[in-house]
């Protein structure tokens, strides 16, 4: 399983041949310029929440690689009535994709599309694939459902907000972690806004501190699991 962070909540996931996008959100970030969108590859577009700096460009890479979008009822709909392909889920549901199992789970959070329309409720991803399992949680606070997830599930990795102010902090994320029964942090959702600007140096330490360890990727660097 290869994981490419393309900034903010945006993530390439590949595993086998089959290129997974989550939260494309490129062109409306400016600290991603480097990426072009015209050139990602998608066989399928996860999408934790309605909300703009998730989906801006859900609808465009949709069109032009045909990919099938998989998110909650509420979002797939949407995107259907535009002529787009989907996969719609709902919490606590899973389904074997040609990539592997993708379990749909609870995230604390709103979900409204930028037009104020209803999103239905956020989440966030398990997917197993390649004999790994990792947890993206989306934009959430530190919630006691996570404590479910290492009943099923062990992972090798946990994608998690830092940024704070809209989701989790790091400390916040600390208590996740051990929630999750996973010391394997990649974190996101920060930087991209005054809001969520953070330390680099410091929210490493503080993972450090606890034995845990907080991976934080450049634009466009990707890592192997
Ligand atoms: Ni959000
Ligand atoms: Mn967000």
């Amino acid at each position: 399983m290869k994981i490419t962070f393309y900034g903010h909540a945006s993530l390439g996931i590949q595993i086998k041949d089959i290129n997974i996008l989550v939260d494309p959100f490129i062109t409306g970030n400016e600290n991603a310029s480097s990426i072009d969108i015209e050139t990602l590859k998608a066989d399928y577009i996860l999408v934790t929440h309605a909300h703009q700096d998730h989906i801006l460009d859900v609808e465009a890479i949709a069109k032009r690689t045909g990919a099938i979008i998989v998110s909650n009822f509420e979002i797939i709909t949407y995107y259907q009535n535009k002529g787009l392909e989907g996969h719609p889920m709902n919490h606590g549901g899973s389904w074997d994709f040609e990539f592997g199992n993708l379990k749909y789970v609870n995230a604390i959070h709103t979900s409204s599309f930028p037009d104020g329309s209803y999103g239905g409720q956020p989440g966030g991803f398990i997917i197993e694939g390649e004999r790994k399992t990792i947890y993206i949680a989306g934009d959430t606070a530190l919630t006691m459902d996570m404590k479910l997830i290492p009943m099923q599930t062990k992972l090798d990795l946990a994608i998690l907000p830092i940024g704070d102010n809209f989701t989790m902090g790091i400390n916040d994320a600390i208590i996740a972690s051990d929630f999750i029964e996973c010391d394997k942090i990649l974190g996101y959702h920060y930087d991209t806004f005054g809001y969520i600007e953070i330390d680099h140096e410091e929210a490493k330490r503080k993972f450090f501190d606890k034995e845990k360890d907080l991976m934080l990727l450049e634009i466009g660097e990707s890592m192997e699991l």
